[in-house]
């Protein structure tokens, strides 16, 4: 059978090249019982330099490390801090853990989401926001909690989504109606 090549992962995007590099460096070893961790620092610095990791980067790496699709995508799905869509250049995560919905994270969440037109998953069209929902990110003590990028917001109140994404807004350096 003749092997499909997907243009993305033929080296037309240069990530690609440091993706290599950074691979080759680790020498893996096919017998190596410490190979899990190589992959999951593999995951992260692929992150790194695409961003996410759609299903062409984890192919790409699956191949590399001679290992199923399905044990690079097992991975990926355990961990939080992976993800496999685009996220906005401000990403807001609403957590959905036990405490934090217990104290309304989903209203929250729908307060955000009408706020910037967009659903959890999404990025808006300028590429300026995107949603997700996360589990429990370990700061139960503050809930409800939202992490804008690497900032934690406790203890967050229906009706303060638009008063945050303001903050952003300004940080953008424009003005941009809320809807
Ligand atoms: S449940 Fe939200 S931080 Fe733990």
């Amino acid at each position: 059978m003749t092997e499909q090549k997907n243009p993305c992962c033929t080296g037309s995007n240069p990530g690609y090249a440091e993706l290599d590099t950074y691979i080759d460096a680790l020498k893996i070893d096919p017998r190596d019982p410490e190979r899990k961790e190589m992959l999951i620092m593999t995951l992260h610095k692929a992150q790194s330099i695409f961003g996410y990791l759609p299903s062409e980067v984890q192919k790409y790496v699956a191949n590399k490390f001679s290992i199923p699709h399905a044990d690079v995508s097992g991975v990926i799905s355990f961990y939080n801090y992976f993800h496999t869509t685009p996220k906005g250049k401000t990403n807001i995560s609403i957590c959905m853990g036990t405490a934090c919905y217990v104290n309304g994270s989903d209203k929250i969440l729908q307060d955000f989401e009408k706020a910037l037109g967009i659903k959890s998953g999404g990025v808006t069209e300028d590429g300026r926001f995107s949603i997700e929902s996360l589990r429990c990110v370990g700061a139960c003590g503050l809930a409800p909690v939202v992490l804008i990028n690497d900032h934690v917001y406790g203890k967050v109140k229906q009706g303060q989504a638009e008063k945050i994404i303001e903050q952003y807004l300004i940080e953008f350096g424009e003005e941009v109606e809320v809807q």
